[in-house]
């Protein structure tokens, strides 16, 4: 980052000292007032619930343009990496900071291929588990596990096995994905197949049964290795962060990302793909296209406490880019399937129509965001409600590996420790 040659001053109307604070430009978007002497200097804190006014960190991986609808993967627009790139090659990207040669390209998929397959014991670990159990429940249950399989391995002062512990994850989490559902269901395991692309092989561990051939459908391959790709990394959002604080304090690295995966489960982050078709199933269930004016006058009114699931974003003020993409999938899947008269998919296209002209929401800049139209993806290709987080979670590993690593080669990194505002009881003594 850069000093600026201006800075900003802070001036009091009780006469106290003013401060003048230094400011730092990036490369793109906002600068940044450095409050870090704040405190010693004035004996104040800043105050900043849900941070939308704080930068907590630099970082150099994901870029977004929240007015413009831009998202930037170590400089590359998003469209282009969907397009151009496969999953892995944007995982080399976001954790390295360049895209692959050919023949690093070459090795970096086979030391995935190579890993995926989980330690036997992986398998026991699962049974503890109800049938019934969330798979996101057990996902934050394995991850959190594969620290114990590998924890003497996992110095993260050392970057080689920083590098290892992000590899093994990205190699394996399809694969404990896949084992979630498939124990849900009580079906046996499918081991990982060095034949398939790593997209093929999770639609195989996920679909396969040892009772027929498995052929994987590359427009299904290819929805869901653009699904990955669109997840991938997305700045400082909330598991990131959860990731990067959890992480701060030293801890294991698969443990850092078990606490993000278990950060990404909530409905206001990476549960809403879910929200968003249990939603659109029950506008469906209650009357349909027909019942929309009903729904959205609901949405509107805010002591009914329903969102649009799927619309509206922190930083996106604008459409969100992703949603353009996953919309493309969207209709190249239904397509591919027979399934372009879904009703479902009419309703989300009605519903996604109604909203964007309706004044409630032009006026607040709620537009779709990319879970808007990756839920009907995922339920076409089959893949059940309850488990769309974990193919989030899935996708995302590499992003928060990137981030946590950027964070622990910062030489300004310090433990996370925010402050409070105190409106409690003062001191009082027990009678
Ligand atoms: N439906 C209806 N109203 C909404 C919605 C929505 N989805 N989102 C925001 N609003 C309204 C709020 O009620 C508020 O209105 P007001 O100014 O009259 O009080 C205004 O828009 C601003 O909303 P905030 O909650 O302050 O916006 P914030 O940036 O904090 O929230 C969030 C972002 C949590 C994503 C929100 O838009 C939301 O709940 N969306 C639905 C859930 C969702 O789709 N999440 C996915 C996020 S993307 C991802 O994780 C990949």
């Amino acid at each position: 980052m850069k000093l600026s040659d201006a800075k900003a001053t802070l001036t009091f109307s009780d006469g106290r000292p003013s401060v003048e604070l230094p400011i730092y430009q990036g490369s793109i978007g906002p600068e940044v007032i450095d409050i870090r002497k704040l405190y010693g200097q004035t004996g104040m804190f800043t105050y900043d619930p849900g941070f939308l006014s704080t930068a907590s960190c630099q970082s150099a991986i994901t870029y977004i343009d929240g007015d413009k609808g831009e998202l930037l993967y170590r400089g590359y627009p998003i469209e282009q990496v969907a397009r151009k790139c496969d999953f892995l090659d944007a995982c080399y990207l976001l954790l390295k900071g360049e895209l692959p040669t050919a023949e690093q390209s070459r090795e970096f998929h086979k030391d995935i291929a190579n890993h995926m397959m989980v330690h036997e014991q992986v398998r026991y670990f699962l049974r503890g588990f109800r049938r019934d159990a969330h798979p996101m429940a057990v996902l934050t249950g394995l991850v959190g596990a594969l620290s114990a399989f590998s924890h003497d391995m996992h110095d993260v002062s050392n970057s080689e096995h920083r590098e290892h512990a992000a590899t093994l994850l990205i190699a394996q989490i399809p694969t404990l994905a896949a084992m979630a559902y498939k124990y849900s269901r009580g079906q046996p395991y499918v081991y990982p197949d060095h034949s398939l692309s790593y997209a093929g092989n999770f639609l195989k561990m996920m679909f396969a049964t040892p009772c027929a051939p498995y052929e994987v459908n590359p427009v299904l391959e290819r929805a869901m290795d653009r699904i990955f790709i669109l997840h991938a990394d997305h700045e400082q959002n909330a598991s990131t962060s959860t990731v990067r604080l959890c992480g701060s304090s030293g801890t294991n690295p698969l443990a850092a990302v078990a606490a993000g995966v278990a950060c990404l489960w909530g409905p206001a982050h990476g549960g809403a793909n879910e929200a968003c078709l249990n939603m659109l199933e029950t506008i469906q269930r209650e009357g349909g296209v027909a019942k929309l004016g009903e729904f959205i006058a609901k949405v509107k009114d805010k002591n009914s406490g329903v969102r649009l699931m799927g619309f509206g974003h922190r930083v996106y003020k604008n459409y969100d880019p992703r949603a353009k993409l996953m919309q493309e999938t969207c209709n190249e899947v239904l397509g591919e399937l027979g399934l372009e008269n879904d009703p479902l998919f009419a309703l989300a296209k009605a519903l996604e129509k109604v909203a964007l002209e309706d004044e409630y929401f032009v006026e607040r800049k709620l537009y779709p965001n990319v879970d808007f139209y990756s839920g009907i993806v995922q339920r076409a290709i089959g893949i059940p409600v309850n488990m769309f987080t974990g193919v989030f979670a899935l996708a995302r590993t590499v992003g928060w590996f990137a981030q946590l690593n950027e964070m622990l080669e910062d030489p300004e990194y310090k433990i996370g420790r925010p402050r409070q505002l105190f409106t409690g009881s003062q001191r009082r003594d027990i009678a």
